[in-house]
């Protein structure tokens, strides 16, 4: 006798109720051994709480440790924040896993896709740390860390090994990005090592999509920084038959929120023909986290059985409501062998983060100053030399326009300044620089401190340095 597991039951917002009863009553007729929490968050729950996420639904998932999300509506351009980026980093969930496999009776281009994308799920540019410089200029900051990349990494390789899977691949940028996805892609070396069993390899990610819609049986695991790996797990879900199967979990250490990749489908909601496998697929990659795998299988046969009789929801050409859909599998779990209680399991192994490493080597050899400089026919009048900085270098949009030549390239109205010093200098120089500017009238919103590991530069150089 299994003491039932107790999980929070999000029902969210739109098809988000239909879609949650769906799987609800699935669960019940195969007798899973979840209690339901039922809490609340989304776009309802603001109109009635006054909040997307009251702090009693964050605290049912603490308790609980795992929670099922039905999708939430978020207002554009203005309004709450995503529920969902919320509670990704309220609850640190560092991995968002997306199977992408094909199903049969979905027709497809490609019939063989069996692929998990491994997205890093916290950092890059959804720390959403932004600002705008000058009218004309915004800037995005993308974070990478070691400690972000080796988390996503370590737990690709684990789950790699604990599922059978024999390739990881690691799809960045790193050709341009040296340092951010370079930073990833030496992380992603160095946990490999540990995984001799398993082939590791990278992929630039143009390459990576170019391959993945021609043929995309080739791949296994994938694992990328944040924003790769939002745009390249859609495509992939296009590969086998859209949003309506494609599943998602994210995983913490502590922590796992499993939901559907798509939304709250506002067009179609209370019609009663939403499509509840993306939800139920993630439902039953949640048992497998969960250690009821023989669950996630059972479950899993009845629905292969439903879409092999040819049963289907509008959204993949067929004519069953999400109810007609829902009863034919549950009806197809009797006729499904019968399974022992937690045969085996696939539960992954959740890596530590490795402690920060010491940057005491490091010496300050220079700044980036940035300026804003309006007369854009000629360039910024900066001073040649100030305390122990030179001026080494100045770029407009990433290309070096002095010292000449000055390419005939559009300008803008913010410039970077590298002033570099010949020997390690402290800050006292980059003060000295930036009163400096002041006293000549030049405006300055960012400076960035240049530093050097030994002679290896801690930075990268312009377009033409
Ligand atoms: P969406 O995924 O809700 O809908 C896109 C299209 O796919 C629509 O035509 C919809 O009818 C269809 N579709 C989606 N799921 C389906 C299903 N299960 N069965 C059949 N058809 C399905 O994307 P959209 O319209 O951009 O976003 C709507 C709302 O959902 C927005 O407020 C957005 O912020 C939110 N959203 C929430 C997510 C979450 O809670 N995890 C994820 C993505 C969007």
């Amino acid at each position: 006798m299994t003491l039932p597991r107790r999980v929070t039951l999000i029902r969210g917002d739109g098809i988000g109720p239909e879609i949650t009863n769906a799987v609800v009553s699935i669960f019940d007729a195969a007798r899973v051994p979840i209690e339901w929490e039922e809490a609340d968050a989304g776009l309802a729950c603001y109109q009635k709480h006054g909040t997307p996420l009251p702090q009693e639904t964050l605290e049912s998932i603490l308790r609980n440790g795992v929670a099922l999300k039905g999708p939430t509506t978020t207002p554009v351009g203005e309004g709450f924040k995503s529920v969902n980026v919320t509670i990704r980093k309220a609850l640190d969930l560092f991995a968002n896993v997306r199977p992408t496999k094909s199903l049969p009776g979905v027709v497809t281009r490609f019939g063989n896709v069996d692929i998990i994308v491994v997205r890093e799920n916290i950092e890059d540019t959804y720390g959403a740390i932004e600002h705008r410089q000058t009218p004309d200029v915004a800037q995005t900051l993308r974070i990478i860390t070691r400690q972000g990349s080796m988390l996503v990494h370590r737990y690709a390789f684990e789950m790699a090994r604990q599922l059978g899977r024999r390739r990881v691949t690691c799809v960045h940028k790193a050709n341009i990005h040296k340092h951010g996805d370079g930073l990833f892609l030496e992380c992603f070396r160095a946990v490999a090592s540990d995984y001799p069993d398993i082939v590791a390899d990278d992929l630039i990610v143009d390459n990576a999509c170019m391959q993945l819609v021609v043929r995309p049986e080739t791949f296994d695991v994938l694992v990328l920084p944040n924003l790769f790996g939002d745009i390249v797990s859609d495509l992939c879900a296009g590969l086998v038959g859209g949003l309506g199967v494609a599943p998602g979990g994210n995983i913490g250490r502590h922590h796992a929120v499993f939901e559907a990749v798509h939304g709250s489908a506002p067009d179609i909601a209370g019609k009663g023909v939403a499509n509840p496998t993306a939800l139920l697929l993630s439902a039953l990659q949640m048992l497998d986290h969960l250690g009821m795998s023989s669950y996630a299988r059972y479950i899993e046969h009845a629905l292969t059985a439903t879409l092999k009789a040819n049963i289907r929801t509008r959204d993949l050409g067929g004519v069953a409501t999400t109810r007609e859909f829902t009863e034919a599998i549950i009806a197809r779990l009797a006729e499904v062998p019968a399974h022992a209680e937690h045969e085996y399991s696939r539960v992954i192994t959740v890596p530590e983060p490795p402690p920060p490493t010491s940057g005491l080597n490091w010496s300050l050899v220079g700044a980036d100053v940035f300026v804003e400089w309006n007369d854009i026919a000629h360039l910024p009048a900066m001073p040649e030399q100030v305390a122990r900085l030179s001026l080494r270098m100045m770029s407009n949009r990433g290309t070096k326009v002095y010292p000449p030549p000055t390419p005939p390239i559009t300008m803008v109205n913010w410039y970077r300044c590298r002033y570099l010093a010949s020997q390690p200098i402290d800050v006292a120089d980059v003060h000295a620089l930036l009163e400096e500017l002041r006293q000549r009238g030049i405006r300055w919103m960012q400076v960035e401190l240049l530093c050097a590991d030994g002679d290896t530069p801690m930075f990268s150089k312009a377009q033409g340095e």
